[in-house]
């Protein structure tokens, strides 16, 4: 059995029902992030883990415990939230020390204790420092140093980073993956920020109106999505409108699949050849005409009006070379393999043909 289940947890609000029945197993050690767009259930889940408001129906247990059972402030789970709720009169070493407060521990073992958990947060420093003075991402590591401080069984954060700039979400994000890797707790992490998704977790669940979508590895969701819904939600995608031209490109791929209602493929997935250029086994030539021309440095994005419709290729190393003029004739190489199908209810279906 895994170290933390969930399993077909609801959670009904008056009328409205807010967790359809989810389930999820967490294993020791590991690192789970929900992933999923804002309202669709991520932390009425995270909070019925923790205690504050109780499921309608469902089970969780915690190494083997039924956690219902248990008032949220002995299930030793420790929190840790999107604003810091940091005491800006207290010293940072007290701010720590307050989540042992309702624990009775004696004076000498608080000392080692906190002094421990500012060290994994890499505040020891600033022990005797008031927090105001501190710039967001100290302060968000007090709240990660409390939160760890109770030796929690489990550790939930809910969106932690979001308050902080673009800059310092990266380097935290970093720097927490890699203490949750040393102190080895089992933590679930909330986000609707894909990216951070992938770059955190061991895996990730992607969640949609109070259901779950896909729980996997980053790679198994980002390369392998199996609702469109998550190849949508994580990483960007060209949808092939239906017509004479797409029924060309999949004939000319050997693919026929009466059942597919959305043909996709990744921007990264596309390569733009020269114009007249031949496909080849596997390898189909969508002739067409640039559009607009994005250029982001580390890579560009170039729209193709073709037969298939309109899409983006993305090019990886645009270097220094001039823009792609407006009109010009190139191919679009799209590669068997690269293309996704999903039947009319999103779920995603193997190639055939
Ligand atoms: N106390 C509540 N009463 C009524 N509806 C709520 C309550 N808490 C959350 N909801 C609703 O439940 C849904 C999921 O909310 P939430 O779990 O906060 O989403 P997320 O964290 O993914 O943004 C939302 O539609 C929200 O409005
Ligand atoms: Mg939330």
């Amino acid at each position: 059995m895994a170290y933390l289940t969930v399993a077909d947890g609801v959670k009904e609000f008056s009328t409205f029902q807010a967790l359809g029945g989810v389930s999820i197993s967490v294993e020791r050690g590991e690192f789970f992030t929900l992933l999923g767009p804002s309202g669709c259930g991520k932390t009425t889940l995270l909070r019925a883990i923790a205690g504050f408001n109780d499921l309608t129906s469902g089970s969780i247990t915690l190494d083997g415990q039924n956690l219902r059972s248990i008032p949220p402030h002995k299930r030793d789970i420790g929190m840790v939230f999107q604003d810091y709720a940091v005491f800006p009169h207290l010293s940072v070493f007290d701010n720590v020390a307050f989540g042992l407060k309702p624990r009775k521990v004696p004076a000498g073992e608080v000392k080692t204790r906190v002094a421990e958990a500012l060290s994994a947060v890499h505040l020891s420093a600033l022990a005797e420092r008031l927090p105001a003075a501190m710039s967001g991402g100290q302060q968000q590591r007090i709240g990660l140093a409390r939160a760890m401080v109770i030796n929690p069984r489990l550790l939930l954060m809910d969106e932690p980073l979001s308050n902080l700039d673009a800059k310092l979400r990266i380097e935290l994000r970093e720097e927490i993956r890699d203490i949750q890797k040393r102190v080895d707790i089992a933590t679930i992490y909330v986000t609707h920020d894909q990216e951070e998704a992938l770059a955190i977790s061991d895996r990730i669940c992607v969640m949609s109106a109070g259901h779950i979508e896909q729980i996997g590895t980053p790679q198994q969701i980002y390369g392998n999505p199996q609702t469109l819904f998550v190849a949508n939600f994580v990483g960007t995608l060209n949808t092939l409108p239906e017509g004479a031209g797409l029924n060309a490109l999949l004939s000319g791929l050997g693919l026929s699949q009466p059942s597919a209602a959305h043909w996709t493929v990744r921007p990264e997935r596309l390569a733009l050849g020269v114009a007249g250029e031949k496909g080849g086994a596997g390898i189909a030539a969508l002739p067409g005409r640039i559009g607009k021309y994005t250029y982001l440095g580390r890579e560009a994005h170039v729209q193709v009006e073709t037969d298939a419709g309109l899409v983006v290729v993305q090019i990886a190393n645009p270097g220094t070379e001039a823009a792609r003029q407006p009109g010009e004739a190139v191919t679009v190489l799209v590669e068997r393999a690269a293309l996704m199908a999903f039947d009319a209810d999103g779920k995603r279906l193997p190639l055939e043909g």
